[in-house]
């Protein structure tokens, strides 16, 4: 089965080919991604820029898609788009690109939530078996899952304030290190001492495995604000304390998710991490070694693939038309679509 994933529900036009075997195993055919540098002096994305971005690359980087893997639309099995959550003018230009590809070619549509793409691409790197413990975090999300099969997820805690990769963006813009934010700040934080500021670390120890961040991003801007004077190695410092924080947050609320789902992952339990923020080496290791000291298994997908990428778009897809869950052209984007009210098998 060989799928075809669009990816545009950000600033990131993403087409890549996947092959999905009967067995369950999968191979990247082709990636191709542009990260549009539109948004960079506004320190943000601006949507209507973004969805026109998409417009003017999306059927090159198809094409090129194709070219890449040696193949044509009469060797596909289906298409499949992003429909949702996300910047809605996007998610249009790739839902509505994938339905005319469909239509013309005669192929499945398949409709992907964004995140499930995340949720689902270590099954695509490391055939990663199900059940497992999700950790996804992103610039707009910030969750913990049960991932029990395509389509079944059970939402153990959430941010109640902002996402992870919003508090990174944010600290790098208050920093005045640049956008977007995750990758400058963890660059930063490589020379600083993680211990010079004491910042404080919402929620943890708490029951449940919820996630708050917003304190802390305060704290960032009123611990820059009593610095007389800023240095470089001021900066270093603040986001290699601010890093560490982050670290301590994921860890208590992952040792909450863990006590909280316990048998329910079976003998073998596993974490993987998903979402941009799961590109972050300090983090990475961090979990690693939370994981390994619990006797639990520990799988993140590599970091281009964690960032968006049309990849996690066609593999979701892959799962999905293997199961039959395809979409009629009725289908429509949507700005907001939680995980777990996406249908299942
Ligand atoms: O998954 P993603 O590419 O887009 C969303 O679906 O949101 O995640 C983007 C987020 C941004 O907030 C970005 O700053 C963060 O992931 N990010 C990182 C790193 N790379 C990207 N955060 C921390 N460290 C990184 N290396
Ligand atoms: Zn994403």
């Amino acid at each position: 089965m060989i799928v075809l994933g669009l990816e545009t529900s950000c600033d990131e036009t993403a087409a890549a080919i996947v092959r999905r075997r009967a067995d369950g195993s999968g191979e990247l055919l082709a990636n191709r991604i542009l990260s549009q540098e539109d948004h960079a002096p506004y320190g943000g994305v601006v949507p209507e820029l973004a969805a026109r971005a998409h417009i003017a690359h999306l059927d090159r980087l198809v094409a090129e898609a194709l070219d890449e893997a040696g193949l044509g639309f009469g060797d596909l099995s289906g298409i499949a788009a992003t429909a949702g959550p996300g910047l809605i003018g996007g998610v249009l230009v790739g839902l509505m690109t994938a339905k005319g590809l469909a239509f013309a070619h005669d192929l499945p549509l398949i409709g992907v939530n964004h995140l499930e793409g995340h949720a689902l691409t270590a099954r695509l790197t490391d055939g990663a078996p199900f059940p497992y413990l999700l950790l996804l975090v992103s610039g707009g999300h910030c969750q913990l899952l049960i991932v029990e099969g395509v389509g079944r997820y059970e939402r153990l805690g959430g941010t109640i304030d902002d996402a992870v990769g919003e508090a990174f963006d944010k600290t790098a813009k208050i920093m005045g290190l640049g956008f977007p934010g995750g990758p400058a700040v963890e660059a930063r934080a490589r020379t600083g001492n993680p211990d010079r500021f004491p910042l404080p670390r919402p929620l943890t120890g708490r029951e449940g495995c919820d996630f708050s961040f917003s304190g802390l991003k305060t704290a960032v801007r009123k611990t820059l604000l009593d610095l007389e004077e800023v240095t470089e190695s001021d900066k270093a410092d603040l986001a290699a304390s601010f890093q560490k924080a982050v670290g301590d947050i994921l860890a208590s609320r992952v040792e909450a998710a863990f006590a909280m789902a316990g048998r329910r992952l079976g003998p073998e339990p596993r974490l993987v991490i998903a979402g941009g923020v799961a590109a972050n080496a300090y983090l990475r290791e961090k979990l690693k070694s939370l994981c390994v000291a619990r006797g639990a298994s520990f799988i993140v997908p590599p970091p281009k693939l964690c960032t968006d990428n049309g990849a996690m778009i066609a593999w979701a897809g892959a799962e999905r038309l293997a199961l039959g869950l395809t979409d009629g052209f009725a289908l429509s984007a949507r700005a907001r679509w939680p995980l777990t009210e996406i249908a299942s098998a």
